[in-house]
Parts: structure tokens; sequence; C-alpha cells
């Protein structure tokens, strides 16, 4: 059976085999997730957040996760190497700390530069 994930902010969405992975979706979309665990629930690099009408769109939280994430998984976050798209998806990557330390400073800049 197929279903579709959409990723966010790429905007990228794919049609994938119901039980894929969020992170072998986001391979096959070709949207970067950082890993370095190989999968196995060990870095949490692969962090990806689920709006809350969205859950049911991923398989519950393995044990692993909810051992990992704990409150985490509250704020809608899951593990892209363990959470599988059983129904049509869309997961927001987080931004990745560099962009988002050089986005602020020119949000900064173009605020000081209206005054
Ligand atoms: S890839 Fe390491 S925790 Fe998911």
């Amino acid at each position: 059976m197929e279903t579709q994930i959409t990723f966010l902010p790429q905007k990228k969405t794919l049609k994938v085999r119901s039980g894929s992975t969020v992170l072998r979706a986001s391979r096959e979309a070709r949207v970067h997730i950082p890993t370095r665990c190989g999968g196995n629930a060990g870095c949490l690099m692969c962090k990806v957040k689920v709006a809350p009408d969205q859950a049911d769109a991923l398989t519950p939280p393995t044990e692993a996760e909810r051992r990992k994430l704990g409150p985490l998984l509250n704020q809608g976050i899951r593990l892209a190497c363990q959470a599988n798209i059983i129904g049509s998806a869309v997961v927001e990557l987080p931004e990745d700390p560099l962009k988002a330390a050089i986005r602020k400073q020119l949000e900064r800049q173009n605020d000081d530069d209206l005054w």
C-alpha cells in the first residue's frame, strides 16, 4: 500500500510504501536529515516534528524513542529513523543551527536598519 509524506520547509512530497521510515523516505526525496548512528536511535540527530493532527500518520513511538526523547514526544518530536509512515504525513525538519544563527543575525540587522 502506498501513502505519501511531505517534508517542510522544503515542501517536497513523495509517494512511499506504507511502513517506510521517515529517514528512508527523506533519502528518497533527497531531503537531508543528519544521522550519525546508522538509524539505531543512538545519535538523536534525526529529529523531526509532526503536527498533533498528523500524529496518526506515523507508527506510535518505539520504546527506544520513548527512552531517548522523553518529554519531547509530547511536543511532536520523533526520530526519523524509528517512525514509520502509515498515513499521509507532514513532517517538519528543524532549521540547521548555523543557518538559524545567520538568519537571526540578518533579522537583527534589518531591524536596526529600520530605525
Ligand atoms: S539516525 Fe541516529 S537517532 Fe535516528
